[in-house]
C-alpha cells in the first residue's frame, strides 16, 4: 500500500481512486455484481445500503471480520462506490496517537467512509476517541497542559466507521457494541472461487475452462486473495510453455511447480504439519516452538495458516497448544512422510 505522508499530519492511506490506477492490470471488483459469492452477507449488506441511499443519511458503523485475503476492504470499497460517498482508508497500527485519528475524523466530510483496517490494534487511548465519534458525531480534545488545558467538543460530520478485523476476540466490548452491523466473512466454496478463477481469467483475456477454473477453486484455501495469485502464476506457466488455453492438465503441472498440493497446502502448511506429526507425534505443540521450528513468525502462523487448517480438520487448537485430530494422523503420515498405515501393509 501506498503512503502519503503529512508533515505535521498523520500518516495516511492514499484514496481508492487515487490507488486503483497503479493497478490497472488486476481486476479489482467495483460493485455488488462484481463481488462474487459470500451470498448471504452481500445481500444483507445490499439492503443496508440501498436503505441508506433511500433516506440519504449514512451508513450506520460497521464491523468486518474473517481471514485475510476473503475481501473485507474490497466489499467496504464497494459500498463506498455503491453509496457515491467518498472512502478514507488507514490501518490501525499507524494511528499512534490520539492526534492521529482526531486529524483524520476532522476533515472527515459528510456520510464519508472511514475504513480502519486491523481495528483490534489499535492503542486503547486511541480507540476510546471513536467512542464518542461513533455515537455522537463529537470528539473531545484537550487543549493545552497543566493548570491551564481545557477540554474542548469538537462536532463531526455524520460518518460511517467501517472497522475490518481478522481477530474478533481481541475487539473490547466497547467498541464491539457501538457498531450497528456486525458481519463475519468466511471461507468461500470452491464453486464461488472457480468464478472468480473466471472472472479474471477473462479481465486478462485468457482462456480457461471450466473444470481447470474449479480445480484451482478447490486448491485455493477458500480465498479469493490466492485465486488470484493462483491464476496469475498459472498464466504465467502457460506462456512460458507456450499453452494458450488453460485446461486441468496446465493447471496441475502448475500447481505441482508451485509446490500447492490437492488440499491446497503449501510448503509452510506441510512444514507446521510435519513438524508436530514426526517431532511431537501429532500433538500437542505450542505457537511458539512451531514458529521457532519452521523459522516463521507467529502472526503469520496464527492468522494465514491455522485458520484454513482448521478449517478443514487437519488441525485443533486446545489450550496446551496445536495437534491433529487422531483421525487425521494416519492420512497424513501417508501424504507427509510416506508411511503405509498398518490397514495398507496387510494388502502387500
Ligand atoms: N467476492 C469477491 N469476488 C471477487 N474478487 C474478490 C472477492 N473478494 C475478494 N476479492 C479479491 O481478493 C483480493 C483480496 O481481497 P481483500 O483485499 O478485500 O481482502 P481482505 O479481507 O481485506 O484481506 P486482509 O484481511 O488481508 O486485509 C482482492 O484483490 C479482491 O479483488
Ligand atoms: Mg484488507
Amino acid at each position: 500500500m501506498i503512503e502519503k505522508k503529512d508533515l505535521d499530519g498523520p500518516v495516511e492511506l492514499l484514496s481508492m481512486q487515487e490507488t486503483t490506477d497503479d493497478f490497472a492490470t488486476i481486476f479489482e471488483p467495483s460493485c455488488f455484481d462484481d463481488y462474487l459469492g459470500q451470498h448471504e452477507v452481500k445481500n444483507k449488506i445490499k439492503v443496508f445500503v440501498t436503505a441508506s441511499k433511500m433516506r440519504g443519511d449514512p451508513l450506520d458503523h460497521m464491523l468486518l471480520f474473517g481471514p485475510p485475503g476473503l475481501g473485507k476492504t474490497t466489499l467496504a470499497k464497494i459500498m463506498a462506490k455503491e453509496l457515491n460517498v467518498p472512502f478514507r482508508i488507514t490501518s490501525a497500527p499507524i494511528l499512534e496517537r490520539t492526534g492521529d485519528l482526531v486529524a483524520i475524523l476532522s476533515s472527515i466530510t459528510a456520510r464519508e467512509i472511514l475504513f480502519i483496517d486491523e481495528i483490534h490494534r489499535l492503542p486503547k487511548n486511541v480507540e476510546e476517541i471513536l467512542y464518542s465519534a461513533m455515537e455522537n458525531f463529537c470528539v473531545d480534545v484537550i487543549i493545552g497542559q497543566g493548570a491551564g488545558a481545557k477540554s474542548i467538543r469538537l462536532p463531526l460530520q455524520p460518518f460511517t466507521l467501517i472497522g475490518a478485523t481478522t481477530k474478533t476476540s481481541l475487539i473490547s466490548g466497547p467498541l464491539q457494541t457501538r457498531f450497528g452491523i456486525v458481519e463475519r466473512l468466511d471461507f468461500y466454496q470452491p464453486e464461488d472461487l472457480a468464478h472468480i478463477v473466471m472472472q479474471n481469467a477473462d479481465f486478462m483475456g485468457i482462456p480457461c475452462l471450466p473444470e481447470a477454473a474449479l480445480t484451482i477453486g478447490q486448491r485455493a484455501r477458500g480465498t479469493p486473495r490466492i485465486v488470484k495469485r493462483i491464476i496469475r502464476r498459472v498464466r504465467d506457466f502457460a506462456q512460458v510453455h507456450n499453452y494458450n488455453i488453460i485446461d486441468t492438465t496446465v493447471v496441475n503441472q502448475a500447481l505441482t511447480f508451485l509446490g500447492i498440493d490437492e488440499d491446497g497446502l503449501n510448503k509452510l502448511d506441510r512444514a507446521i504439519l510435519t513438524h508436530i506429526l514426526q517431532d511431537f507425534d501429532g500433538g500437542p505443540v505450542g505457537l511458539d516452538t512451531l514458529a521457532a521450528m519452521t523459522g516463521e513468525d507467529k502472526e503469520s502462523i496464527e492468522d494465514v495458516c491455522e485458520p484454513f487448517l482448521l478449517r478443514i480438520g487437519l488441525l485443533q487448537k486446545s489450550p496446551r497448544g496445536r495437534q491433529i485430530p487422531a483421525k487425521k494422523i494416519p492420512y497424513l503420515r501417508r501424504k507427509l512422510l510416506g508411511q503405509i498405515t498398518p490397514e495398507q501393509s496387510e494388502l502387500f
